[in-house]
């Protein structure tokens, strides 16, 4: 892995001529008081270093004599350490991560400059931690008073996005790897619950039978807090209190899926606790696969990315004029978007390192096209909010479809013949959703 590692520094050190990168690791995350959650790193280090650490920096300088990757860390400190934990230290940062040269984070104000000093540019991203974009900000200006002198030193700072995450947005076989391994899971999760649910089993069961699946498999856990919704909770788009007692009668929406070495899965099914949907669940749900199905056949390379939505959308729409919940023309219902109070999101996001990993979804005015390599996940739905307001002009909602909230969500590979769906083990169809 550490070969790959360094395979993603140096395509993006050939991309970034004279320039020079720095990349800050994650802050630690409060929890309350003085307890913290457990750390995650920031996905662009991690994606470049594969260093799990707070209090870190790395440097990608391409034109340097001697170093071209360099880390800061934490240094060993035993007394430390058996409070928090072990930390790679300064001389495993070189032996175990590849740095051509490794400092303790304190010596970073007094090391980094030479780094700097003849690069053209400055990459960097700026993040949540204002002290540290300061010290960038710093550095920078500081080069930029002896410039006239100098003639030479970084004259802009350039956001390493439009680079780094176009490399993020095209997943290697090592990566495709984990996240297949973190789709099986949740797989495996979501069949647990289908079978578990019931009537009179609370919702937070059902979400720690699917954690306790993450875990045994090694995942890290959930990918994002873990969506158990039950009743009209469904219709509650991040629902997470998960406190519900389930009742016969009830439609189950699940949106779960675990992180399985920092790569992610995302997957939601709906089904009816009671084991049958009612007359009305049964259209609904029929109406949010159909969409589903035919976005899923848009996913293939040289399609524009925005066809998976606008295909899901067409047929939402469409189906919702024929069951008399919108009215008019279907063109006109979507270029006003008089569907928004039943489908407000889109019909997914790129996955993978981050749930809703990085990357455009277009070039201004013109399309993203899908290419092979890419992650993402098809999830449409239709929820009939109690108490959401038509929009202008269109019809008051039959009470017969209150309450009602369908997605259906998979994670789908883009290939070189099409799509392959990684998330597939998990039943869709309407006949298997019964009991
Ligand atoms: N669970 C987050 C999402 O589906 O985007
Ligand atoms: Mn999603
Ligand atoms: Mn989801």
């Amino acid at each position: 892995m550490q070969a790959e590692y360094r395979q993603r520094r140096e395509a993006l050190m050939s991309k970034i001529g004279n320039g020079t990168a720095i990349f800050r690791s994650a802050p630690m995350a409060v929890m309350h008081n003085d307890v913290e959650y457990a750390y995650r790193q920031d996905s662009d280090f991690l994606y470049l270093t594969g260093l799990n650490e707070a209090e870190a920096v790395a440097v990608l300088a391409p034109h340097h004599e001697e170093h071209k990757f360099i880390l800061f860390v934490q240094p060993k400190d035993i007394t430390k350490e058996v409070w928090s934990g072990y930390v790679t230290g300064v001389d495993a940062a070189k032996s175990i991560y590849g740095a051509d040269e490794a400092y303790p984070i304190n010596e970073l104000n007094e090391k980094l400059p030479q780094y700097l000093s003849n690069a053209d540019r400055i990459y960097y991203r700026f993040g949540r931690d204002k002290s540290f974009n300061q010290t960038v900000l710093n550095h920078y200006q500081r080069l930029l008073r002896v410039y006239p002198k100098r003639g030479i030193g970084p004259t802009a700072i350039q956001d390493t996005c439009t680079i780094l995450h176009s490399m993020r947005m095209v997943k290697t076989e090592s990566e495709l790897a984990l996240m297949r391994k973190a789709a099986d899971i949740a797989v495996e999760a979501h069949n647990l619950a289908f079978e578990i649910a019931k009537p009179g089993v609370y919702e937070y069961e059902i979400q720690a039978e699917m954690e306790r699946i993450f875990r045994k498999h090694g995942a890290l856990g959930p990918a994002y807090p873990s969506i158990v919704a039950s009743g009209a909770n469904s219709c509650i788009l991040h629902y997470i209190e998960n406190n519900r007692q389930m009742q016969d009668g009830d439609l189950l929406l699940i949106d779960a899926g675990c992180s399985y070495d920092y790569y992610n899965s995302d997957i939601t099914r709906t089904f009816p606790v009671g084991g049958k949907f009612t007359e009305e669940q049964k259209i609904l749900y029929e109406l949010v696969l159909s969409a589903q199905k035919q976005a899923i056949a848009q996913v293939k390379p040289g399609n524009a990315y925005n066809l998976i939505h606008d295909t899901a959308l067409r047929v939402l729409v469409e189906g919702m004029v024929e069951l008399g919940i919108l009215k008019g023309e279907v063109d006109k219902l979507i270029e006003e978007e008089k569907y928004k109070p039943y489908y407000m999101h889109r019909t997914g996001h790129w996955l993978g390192l981050d749930v809703h990993d990085v990357g455009v979804y277009q070039h201004g005015d013109n399309p993203l096209i899908l290419q092979p390599g890419q992650v993402l996940t098809v999830e449409p739905g239709i929820y009939i909010v109690p108490g959401a307001k038509p929009a202008e002009e269109q019809p008051q909602v039959d009470q017969k479809w209150m309450g009602i909230g369908i997605r259906i969500e998979d994670d789908v590979l883009v290939t070189q013949e099409g799509c392959e769906v990684l998330t597939k083990g998990v039943d869709k169809e309407l006949q298997d959703m019964e009991r």
